[in-house]
């Protein structure tokens, strides 16, 4: 029987795994009517595929009518700017701006923070036992940081997070929401014109913040444009959001799963650097990826035309039993894991130094003050093409 790739039943979504390697084993090269694309599950093909073109937004907004036209030509104009949807060279320009303000060095100094603001979400927690690990820590966190990175009012963090769901409906692909269009316009509009207002602050009264130092970085005399400033912003915050929370919840989940695993990791808290590797490889955040063939390209299933449409898929590419041995399973200890979580190329993630720091923090956190970790309900998967994680994580701990 032919493989189905169904990324909207219930199953998929609680483990997608099998049906990955039978597409890796059998469909290599898969084509899907619903997306007008193909799907590339071997690793091999999932990093050639990476290399293609991002320009990708048109196909989102060609087939849209009515108001839907209307936002999805807004969210196209807005989230076009990008870096992660334009090309080399002006990628390349843009990205050597942003480096400048989100550098190693800066995203180190916020440890301390990331501490004090862990410890902050997880002295909530109270005695009954109940930690819902999306709702109650992994979803609050990384916009926390990220905020705070950037310099935004901490009282201004509920409502950041509240626009960047929304516009994860429509960049995270949400399949079963008819009005994502407006929603998702709605608030890139209103992010924009946040920002907008921040930065018009931080021209007139610079600050020792991340959007103070985008706004004075240069490149052979260049600066960030106005546009190119708020979007940079808009995208720190939407992607420094929903990609760490997942992997929080992800590891997590992978982790319960594995009970000697997650007990032996609590007894030695300094393997927490190589666990995280493979927490990243077992069950990472993001699943598809979306490029369009700059050229007639030729993969290990056959090849591709100039301007096709390609979802490679991350998490299918971390786990191809050609790359990983025994790939299904959990080694927090696999050495040599050369995991393509954080992309590949000159769209490598910008944010995965703060993605090293900040999870490990959380999980060592859970680690360290609870144990007995039981889930109290099933996990509720997010309605997502291009992420994987949870809306709802619901536990029942005990603390130590
Ligand atoms: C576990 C956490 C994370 C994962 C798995 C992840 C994954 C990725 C991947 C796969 C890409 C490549 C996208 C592409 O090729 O089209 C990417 C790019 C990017 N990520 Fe992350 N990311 C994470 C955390 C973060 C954080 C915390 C930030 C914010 C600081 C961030 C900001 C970005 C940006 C701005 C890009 C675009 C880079 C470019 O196009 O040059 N990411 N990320």
């Amino acid at each position: 029987m032919a493989v189905t790739y169904g990324p909207l039943s219930p199953e998929f979504s609680a483990d997608p795994f099998p049906v990955f390697h039978r597409l890796q084993a059998e469909d290599p090269l898969h084509w899907n009517d619903r997306l007008g694309g193909w799907i590339l599950t071997r690793y091999g093909d999932v990093k050639l595929a990476l290399m293609q073109s991002v320009e990708r937004m048109a196909p989102f907004v060609t087939h849209r009518r009515g108001e839907d036209r209307i936002y999805a030509e807004e969210l196209a104009r807005h989230i076009g700017q990008w870096s992660s949807f334009v090309n080399p060279p002006y990628h390349t320009h843009l990205r050597q701006l942003m480096n400048r303000g989100l550098s190693p060095v800066r995203i180190e100094q916020m440890r301390p923070r990331v501490h004090a603001i862990v410890n902050g979400y997880l002295d909530r927690v109270g005695d009954d036992r109940r930690l819902d690990v999306m709702r109650d820590f992994a979803h609050l966190l990384p916009i926390a940081v990220m905020g705070e990175i950037l310099g935004v009012p901490t009282e201004d963090v509920d409502q950041l997070r509240a626009w960047a769901d929304e516009l994860n409906l429509f960049v995270g692909t949400a399949l079963r929401v008819p009005d994502k269009y407006p929603r998702a316009g709605r608030s890139v509009l209103a992010m924009t014109e946040y920002f907008r207002r921040m930065i018009a602050e931080r021209r007139q009264a610079p600050r020792d913040d991340v959007m103070s130092l985008l706004i004075t970085a240069e490149l052979n005399g260049v600066r960030l444009t106005e546009d190119e400033l708020v979007s940079t912003c808009v995208n720190l915050t939407y992607a420094g959001h929903v990609t760490t929370a997942h992997l929080i919840g992800n590891a997590m989940l992978g982790l319960m799963s594995h009970p000697d695993q997650l007990a032996a990791l609590a007894a030695d808290l300094d393997t927490m650097p190589v666990a995280l590797e493979e927490l990243l490889r077992y069950d990472g955040p993001i699943q598809a990826m979306t490029r369009i063939a700059a050229d007639d390209v030729m993969f290990e299933g056959g090849q591709v035309k100039t301007g096709d449409r390609l979802f490679p898929l991350l998490n299918a590419a971390n786990r191809d039993p050609a790359v990983f041995a025994d790939p299904d399973r959990l080694d927090l200890k696999r050495t040599n894991n050369r995991h393509i979580v954080f992309g590949q190329g000159p769209h490598y993630c910008i944010g995965a130094p703060l993605a090293r720091l900040e999870a490990p923090i959380a999980l060592e956190a859970l680690l360290r003050r609870f144990t007995e970790f039981e889930l109290a309900g099933p996990p509720v998967w997010l309605d997502s093409l291009a992420f994987r994680g949870m809306v709802s994580l619901p536990l029942a701990v005990r603390r130590r």
